[in-house]
């Protein structure tokens, strides 16, 4: 019998989502059949770039995770709330959940984790941190063997894009930001990305995962790339440095 998926959200992450689910065609066969049983969206009018039908669409996303038709909650609406509560509400009605809300994972993870423990569910993220890589899944494998000292990546796309453009053509951030966001690349409320708070949500779930303890987001230090100017770029350069923005996570090796 499929697996009946009730997804909560259809944009940029929920469309894509969608679209492979709705794709059978070269699935392997080991895969049991995956069907899309709710779609839960703000707007059920807008035109959307999937083949969705619009029955399944609702704007009642508590229904859809307190579904008892439904096996797998898929949260792709991001921010804080609703998805948490929704994100609990689907635990304790015994669904399986997927998302890829680093916010909400790097702010109530241990909530989020003590809940499906308790219920017998899976709680999985691939998709909140460096999904194309992936990086959660092996991490999680290589614990039982190794001790992860530190955790050091390049997190952000957006600002990737636009410290890697400022490198190469010698452009200013503001400048530089305003054509990614022509583009696509960067949102047009920019703040989590180029303030450096999605890397800081990122590295928090990462560090909790290598570390295996509890990282407190909000005692995270957090600098952006706003004020990273053309001359600094040209400094690094001369010094045969390139200026990125990191997420570091190093476990202190001084007793407290
Ligand atoms: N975009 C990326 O490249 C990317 C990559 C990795 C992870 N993520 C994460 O994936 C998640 C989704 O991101 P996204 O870029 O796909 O967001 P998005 O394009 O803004 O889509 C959000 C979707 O959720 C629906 N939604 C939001 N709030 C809702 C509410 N209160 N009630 C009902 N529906 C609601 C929206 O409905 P309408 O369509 O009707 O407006 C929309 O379909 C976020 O947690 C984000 O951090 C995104």
């Amino acid at each position: 019998m499929a697996f009946q998926i009730g997804l909560l959200g259809l944009g940029t992450v929920g469309t894509g989502t969608a679209k492979i689910l709705l794709d059978v065609a070269g699935r392997h066969p080991l895969l049991q059949e995956l069907s899309i049983a709710r779609v839960g969206v703000r707007s059920p009018d807008k035109p959307r770039s999937v083949d969705v039908s619009p029955v399944l669409l609702t704007t009642d996303l508590t229904a859809i995770a307190t579904d008892p038709a439904i096996d797998i909650v898929v949260e792709l609406i991001g921010g804080l709330e609703p998805a948490r509560s929704l994100i609990l509400q689907a635990i304790a009605h015994g669904k399986h959940i997927v998302t890829a809300n680093k916010a909400v994972i790097s702010r109530y993870g241990d909530e989020i984790f003590t809940a499906a423990n308790k219920a017998g569910v899976y709680v999985l993220l691939e998709a909140s941190v460096g999904g194309g890589i992936p990086v959660i899944q092996p991490l999680k494998q290589a614990l039982g063997v190794n001790r992860i000292s530190a955790v050091t990546g390049i997190v952000n796309g957006t600002t990737n894009y636009i410290l890697t453009r400022m490198q190469r053509e010698g452009g200013d951030f503001e400048a530089i930001l305003a054509d990614a966001q022509r583009l696509g690349y960067a949102e047009a409320d920019p703040a989590a990305d180029v303030d450096g708070l999605d890397a800081a949500d990122k590295i928090a779930i990462l560090a909790s995962l290598a570390f295996g303890g509890r990282i407190e987001r909000a005692e995270i230090y957090c600098e952006g790339i706003r004020q990273v100017s053309a001359a600094d770029i040209d400094y690094a350069k001369t010094l045969g440095f390139a200026i990125k923005l990191l997420a570091i996570a190093v476990v202190s090796l001084k007793p407290l």
